[in-house]
């Protein structure tokens, strides 16, 4: 996946070491999840949806790093074994993507302009390593700010199926994960993030503001963390999926 111009440039004068700058779910320190690994009964009921969000192009600039691959090996993990459920559960991904040529939903005095501005088509596609399931029924829906919801229909989706449940994977954690969790809560969705498949690119926000957004910001909401273990035994303790 090629990157362009700026946007690398961006990324490399953003951190000085990309590898040690990255938060992942143990650096600085393993994320502690909300709710203890020692109890083993969680579930997400029958109306859960599973979100993945952002990941795009931009994921190759983190495929080199140890934090980076360790985040795509759990991330496709988890999509895939969503996907071998009987029956699958609804998956959403989302993707920041702008229309025509001029990027009509970017103006000059957009600040998300400065954050997204320079993504090109080809950045907007889901990076390879993670499946879009379309015989699953998978979604794929386009966004133009930090929100997953920014501009499409997540939030009609959600309803008409009659979702309560929601479980985010993505990047980044200060944008699309810490946004999307906010919004869907505000309108009454149970929330879980997984820890493992949240990272925290480009490297310009230290690990520290990573670590605090997991277990400070979104645990006082009250939202959960997961690791991907307790969201893979709570599938397998959850209902068959109604979609
Ligand atoms: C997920 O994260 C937890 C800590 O938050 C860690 O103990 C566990 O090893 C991680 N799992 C994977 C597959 O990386
Ligand atoms: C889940 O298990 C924990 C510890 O075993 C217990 O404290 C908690 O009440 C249980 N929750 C439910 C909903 O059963
Ligand atoms: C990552 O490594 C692969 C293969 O070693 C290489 O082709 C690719 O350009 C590298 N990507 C980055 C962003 O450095
Ligand atoms: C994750 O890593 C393990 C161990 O290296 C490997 O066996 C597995 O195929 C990887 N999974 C994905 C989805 O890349």
């Amino acid at each position: 996946m090629r990157l362009s111009k700026s946007m690398l440039t961006l990324l490399f004068l953003a951190s000085t070491s990309l590898a040690q700058s990255i938060g992942y779910t143990c650096n600085p320190h393993c994320i502690t999840p909300t709710i203890p690994t020692t109890n083993h009964n969680l579930t997400f009921g029958t109306h859960y949806a599973v979100l993945n969000l952002d990941l795009i192009g931009l994921v190759a600039s983190i495929a080199n790093t140890t934090a980076g691959s360790a985040f795509i090996n759990s991330t496709a993990t988890w999509i895939d074994f969503i996907h071998a459920q009987h029956p699958p559960p609804l998956s959403i991904f989302s993707r920041v993507a702008f229309s025509g040529t001029r990027k009509a939903e970017l103006g000059p005095n957009s600040p998300f302009t400065k954050v997204a501005g320079s993504v090109t088509p080809a950045e907007s596609q889901i990076y390879p390593a993670f499946k879009v399931d379309e015989k699953a029924g998978d979604v794929v829906l386009d966004k133009s700010r930090y929100y997953a919801g920014w501009g499409n229909s997540l939030e009609t989706i959600l309803h008409a199926q009659g979702i309560d449940t929601v479980i985010l994977s993505g990047l980044t954690t200060s944008g699309v994960i810490l946004n999307t969790v906010y919004t869907l809560y505000n309108l009454d969705y149970k929330v879980y993030v997984i820890a493992n498949n949240t990272i925290q690119t480009p490297g310009n926000v230290a690990p520290e503001v990573y670590t605090s957004i997991l277990e400070g910001i979104i645990p006082t909401l009250p939202a959960d963390v997961i690791t991907v273990e307790q969201a893979m035994d709570a599938v397998k303790r959850s209902g068959p999926a109604v979609y």
